[in-house]
C-alpha cells in the first residue's frame, strides 16, 4: 500500500489563523515548513470570528492601553488564565494587529483614518479592530495572500490520525488525503497542532465539520497535558430558526452595535442580573439607551455586552421561565438603532453585511426591520494543550499548539475578539519557536513499527465488520452530540456528569466495533468513523473535568455547586493519559501572580 514520505523542518497541522501564521513566521526564519490542512485552505473556523480583532491600540478611545486589556482578560477568565500569557497577549496584539495591516488587510476606518474599533463584551473600550461583521474572513485572506510567497508546502484535504514518537519527543505525523485515502507520512524537526476547536462533539454548534477537536486529542494521545477543559464557551447568540441552521453564529457585533436582547414580555432580560464583579458603579436603566455597566467606570456598556458565560446563562433562563421566542431562543434587535441614527438601515447593512445577508437568506428576516431569533450555540473551547507561555512548546518535547487547541490564556472564559489576538500573537511565537527548535534539534528518527501501527489503526474500521446493528459511526456521533449537549452543556450537575463519563465509555466500546463500508476513496463513513476517537477523547476530558471542579466559574456552571469557591479560584485541572491508557485528572495550583501584574489587576481588573 503506498504511503508518500514527506521530510520538513516544521510541520504545521491545522491551516486556520493560527496555523497561517505559524506558517509565515517559520518559513520567514528560513524553515522548510509543511501546512496540513484537513479543509481546503481558507475554510476554517476562524473566519466564525466575525466582529473583531482585540488589541489596545486606543484608536477610538486613548485611554484604552495594554494594562487595561490585560486585565480586562484576566477578569473575563475569572482569574484562571495563564498570567504570562494574558500579559504576552495584551502586550503584542497591537503590533500584530498593525503587521496584518501592512500586509493588506483593509479594516474599517476612523474619520481620521486610523482603524476602526468597537465595542464587544467584557472589553472596558472599543478595541475590536473589525471589517464590518467579516473580520475572521479578512484575516485569513490576508494571511493566506501573504503567506503564499513564503514558500511553504501545503497539504490540503489531509487528515493527521496520529503523532509519531522518536522516544519522547514528536517527530512527524501519520495522515490521509480525504479524497484517495492514501497514506502520508511527515517527518519533521518541530511540529505545530494549531487544528482549532471541538464544537463538533455537541449537537448545537457553530463550528464546522472539521472541528473535532483533532489536536488536542492528537496532543493527548502523544503524552500531552491538557488543562482547562471543563469550560466550554456557549456564545449566546446563535440563530435558532429554520432548524437546518441552528447554531450558526450571529455576531456579538450586533450587541457591539447596539443590538438588545429581549424577552417574550418585551424586557431587556439582561438588566435584571448583573454580576457582583461588575457592579462597581450604577447601572443605569435600560431606557436611557446606551450607557450602561461594566468595565472602566467612565466607558459604560450596555448589559448585553457582559462575558459570554453570563449572557448565555441569563437566555438559558428567560427559555428555561417561558419568557422565550416561538423558536426557543429570545430575541436580538438591532432594528431599533435606526431612529438614533440618520440612514439607520443602511448603516446596519454597512456594520453588519454578513448578518443581514444570513438573515434573508436562511430566514427570510429583514434585520433593519424585525428583530432575530437567538440561543446559545457552542462556539469555543477555552481548554487544550498545556504549553510554555513563551515557546508554545506542549509538555512533549518538540510538540508545539496554537490558537484554539492550546490552553491558557482565556482561563474560565473568553472575551469576543481575544481569538482573533489569541491567534496572531502566539502563532507567530509557536512558528519561530517551533523552527528554533527544529534548528536546534535536526529531525529526529522515524520508527517503522509506529508507522504499521499508525496505518493499521487507519484501516481498522474498513476491515472489521460492523457489530453495531448497521448503525455503523455516525449513530455514534449522534448520541454523542446529544448526550454532551444535555448532559455537559450550559448547565452541569455531578449525577448527569457521572452519567455522562460513563456513556462516554460505553459509546467508545462502540466506536470500537463500528466497520464501515467501500473502500478508501472518498468515503465520509470513514472519515467519521477516524474522527470519533478524537470526539471521545475530548468528551471524556470535558466529562472529567467539569466532575472534577466542584464550582461555578465562567463558562463553567454546577446546579450542586453555584458560587464560585475561593478555594477552586487556584486550581486548573490537568487531564493526563496515564500508562495504562485510561485518562487521569489531577489539580495544579497555579502559579503566584507576578506583584506588578496584580497591581495592574487590582486597578483595573
Ligand atoms: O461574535 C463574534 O463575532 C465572535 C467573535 C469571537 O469569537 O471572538
Amino acid at each position: 500500500m503506498e504511503v508518500s514520505r514527506h521530510e520538513h523542518d516544521v510541520l504545521i497541522i491545522g491551516s486556520g489563523g493560527a496555523g497561517l501564521r505559524a506558517a509565515i513566521e517559520a518559513s520567514a526564519g528560513g524553515a522548510s515548513v509543511a501546512l496540513v490542512c484537513k479543509s481546503l485552505l481558507g475554510k476554517a473556523h476562524t473566519v466564525m470570528a466575525e466582529g473583531g480583532i482585540a488589541a489596545a491600540l486606543a484608536n477610538v478611545d486613548e485611554r484604552d492601553r495594554w494594562e487595561i486589556h490585560f486585565a480586562d482578560t484576566m477578569r473575563g477568565g475569572q482569574y484562571l488564565s495563564n498570567w504570562k500569557m494574558a500579559e504576552i497577549h495584551a502586550k503584542e496584539s497591537p503590533g500584530r494587529v498593525r503587521e496584518l495591516e501592512e500586509w493588506g488587510a483593509v479594516f474599517d476606518r476612523t474619520k481620521d483614518g486610523k482603524i476602526l474599533q468597537r465595542n464587544f463584551g467584557g472589553h472596558a473600550h472599543p478595541r475590536l479592530a473589525h471589517v464590518g461583521d467579516r473580520t475572521g474572513l479578512e484575516m485569513i485572506r490576508t494571511l493566506q495572500d501573504h503567506g503564499v510567497h513564503q514558500g511553504f508546502d501545503d497539504y490540503q484535504e489531509c487528515t493527521v490520525t496520529r503523532l509519531l514518537k522518536d522516544g519522547e519527543r514528536v517527530v512527524g505525523a501519520f495522515g490521509y488525503d480525504r479524497e484517495s485515502g492514501n497514506f502520508r507520512v511527515f517527518q519533521a524537526g518541530a511540529v505545530i497542532l494549531a487544528t482549532g476547536g471541538l464544537g463538533r462533539a455537541f449537537k448545537i454548534t457553530s463550528n464546522s465539520w472539521e472541528c473535532t477537536g483533532d489536536g488536542h486529542s492528537l496532543g493527548y494521545h502523544a503524552g500531552a497535558d491538557l488543562i482547562d477543559m471543563e469550560f466550554i464557551q456557549f456564545h449566546p447568540t446563535g440563530m435558532v430558526w429554520p432548524p437546518s441552521v441552528r447554531g450558526i453564529l450571529v455576531t456579538e457585533g450586533v450587541r457591539g452595535e447596539g443590538g438588545a436582547l429581549t424577552n417574550s414580555e418585551g424586557r431587556r432580560f439582561m438588566y435584571d442580573d448583573i454580576p457582583p464583579l461588575y457592579v462597581n458603579q450604577t447601572a443605569d436603566t435600560p431606557e436611557e439607551g446606551w450607557r450602561y455597566v461594566t468595565g472602566d467606570r467612565d466607558a459604560r456598556r450596555p448589559a448585553e455586552l457582559l462575558t459570554r458565560d453570563h449572557v448565555a446563562r441569563c437566555i438559558v433562563r428567560e427559555v428555561k421561565e417561558g419568557r422565550g421566542s416561538p423558536h426557543g431562543g429570545v430575541f436580538l434587535d438591532i432594528s431599533w438603532i435606526k431612529e438614533k441614527i440618520p440612514n439607520g438601515a443602511e448603516h446596519i447593512k454597512r456594520k453588519l453585511p454578513a448578518m443581514y445577508h444570513q438573515f434573508k437568506a436562511l430566514a427570510d428576516i429583514d434585520i433593519t426591520e424585525e428583530p432575530m431569533e437567538v440561543g446559545p450555540t457552542t462556539h469555543y473551547v477555552m481548554g487544550g494543550l498545556r504549553v510554555d507561555p513563551d515557546t508554545q512548546m506542549c509538555t512533549v518535547p518538540g510538540l508545539f499548539a496554537a490558537g484554539e487547541c492550546a490552553a491558557g490564556l482565556h482561563g474560565a472564559n473568553r472575551l469576543g475578539g481575544n481569538s482573533l489576538s489569541d491567534l496572531l500573537v502566539f502563532g507567530q511565537r509557536a512558528g519561530k519557536y517551533a523552527a528554533a527548535y527544529a534548528n536546534e534539534h535536526g529531525r529526529g528518527t522515524l520508527e517503522e513499527a509506529q508507522i504499521e501501527e499508525a496505518r493499521k489503526e487507519a484501516l481498522a474500521p474498513l476491515e472489521r465488520q460492523d457489530q453495531t446493528d448497521g448503525a455503523g459511526p455516525y449513530a455514534v456521533q449522534f448520541e454523542l452530540q446529544d448526550m454532551m449537549q444535555e448532559k455537559v452543556g450550559i448547565v452541569r450537575e455531578e449525577g448527569t456528569l457521572s452519567e455522562a463519563v460513563e456513556e462516554i465509555a460505553a459509546l467508545s466500546r462502540r466506536a470500537d466495533l463500528t466497520g464501515v463500508t467501500g473502500d478508501r476513496k472518498f468515503n465520509p463513513g470513514w472519515h467519521t468513523a477516524l474522527d470519533l476517537r478524537h470526539l471521545l477523547t475530548n468528551s471524556e476530558a470535558c466529562a472529567r473535568a467539569a466532575l472534577e471542579r466542584k464550582e461555578s466559574r465562567g463558562a463553567h456552571s454546577r446546579v450542586d455547586f453555584p458560587d464560585k469557591d475561593k478555594e477552586w479560584g487556584g486550581f486548573t485541572v490537568v487531564l493526563k493519559r496515564g500508562s495504562d491508557g485510561n485518562m487521569e485528572v489531577r489539580r495544579d495550583a497555579l502559579p503566584p501572580i507576578r506583584e506588578d501584574l496584580q497591581k495592574i489587576i487590582e486597578e483595573h481588573g
